[in-house]
């Protein structure tokens, strides 16, 4: 197994040599190890920062193997024993593993010693990264796209089946599949009882992608109807108000005492748990507690707390004697 980083610049797909520049997070360059035979394709991602435009480079035609396959799949919270059998299958099966670093860090030994070629960019590049992990399977090797919890949960299944058809390519030709991974909602709400057993909407904070003006309105749509609510992305240094911002609507709409799980890294080294009230949120943003990788549940009317676990009932006690 060789590791590539973003300094690493030979080719190891065995598709035609012209690179593919790719700008992962505006500190580093990046190499394509399948560069094909296009000539002007830079791509850019920049997370959020001033950014070109993202092109896709390589088309399907400049592509002379045949193609191999590609796999989303999803690693689950974090260690080794949160991932699915099937997870563990795709990941030992394929010949190059392509993801973000923290995520490449959380592989168990024997998929990082029995890949041919891992490639891992730092956060951001999301789209050099999938694409690059399209270009290795166009070029024929078996690649899997990795990430935390599961591929379709604000994740790249969906961002790599848009590059495959900007491409020329098709899902059937690299036989493109998806291995759900557990979603950090469902990880973190298993840390901290039964919350989310009634319907429950999913929000990310992060504005890269979404602006701000649309999150706060889906946050007051939520926030109004009851619904439970998982909370991703809660929190970055670059959008401290956007976790403020959060707290205000949900308070405008729940009670403060509304009870809010709080899982930091759930299922990895630096665990953290807590189950506050509402009203405490706001001052929580500048604890180690709440960071990029923090996920919040924050419970309906009905979410109440009973020997330290959230419980939200599904509505069995209105038809049920127990
Ligand atoms: C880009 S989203 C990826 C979500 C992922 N695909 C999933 O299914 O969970 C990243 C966000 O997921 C949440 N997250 C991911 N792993 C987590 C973990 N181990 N514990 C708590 N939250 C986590 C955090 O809210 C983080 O900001």
């Amino acid at each position: 197994m060789s590791t590539d980083n973003t300094e690493s610049t030979e080719s190891k797909c065995g598709a035609s040599t012209d690179e593919t520049t790719t700008d992962a997070d505006a500190t580093a360059e990046t190499s394509s190890k399948c560069g094909a035979s296009s000539s002007d394709s830079s791509s850019s991602s920049s997370c959020g920062a001033s950014s070109d435009e993202e092109e896709v480079g390589a088309t399907v035609d400049d592509f002379e193997a045949d193609p191999g396959r590609l796999v989303a799949v999803g690693l689950g919270p974090g260690q080794p024993e949160g991932m699915t059998a099937k997870a563990r299958s795709a990941l030992l099966e394929a010949e190059h593993i392509v993801g973000y670093t923290t995520y490449v860090e959380l592989l168990p030994d024997e998929v990082t010693e029995g890949a041919e070629d891992i490639y891992n960019t730092p956060m951001c590049g999301e789209v050099s990264r999938t694409e690059e992990a399209i270009d290795r399977a166009l070029a024929g090797n078996d690649v899997a796209i990795i990430g935390s919890g599961d591929p379709n949960v604000y994740a790249l299944a969906g961002l790599a089946l848009e590059i495959i058809e900007s491409k020329g390519a098709t899902a059937s030709m690299l036989d493109f599949d998806v291995v759900p991974g557990v979603p950090a909602a469902q990880s973190c709400a298993a840390r901290v009882g039964a919350p989310l057993v009634n319907d429950t909407v999913s929000i990310s904070l992060s504005d890269h992608l979404t602006d701000m003006p649309t999150i706060e309105s889906r946050l007051h749509a939520t926030a109004k109807e009851g619904f439970t609510i998982s909370i991703y992305n809660p929190w970055s240094r670059k959008r401290r108000e956007n976790y403020q911002k959060c707290c205000e609507i949900l308070l405008e709409h729940r009670d403060p005492e509304t009870p809010v799980g709080v899982v930091h890294a759930a299922g990895r080294e630096d665990e953290q748990v807590e189950i506050v009230e509402l009203g405490e949120l706001p001052e929580l943003g500048e604890t180690d507690l709440v960071d990029m990788t923090t996920t919040l549940l924050v419970g309906n009317e009905d979410t109440y707390v009973w020997d330290d676990r959230m419980v939200t009932p599904r509505g069995y006690e209105t038809k049920y004697d127990y």
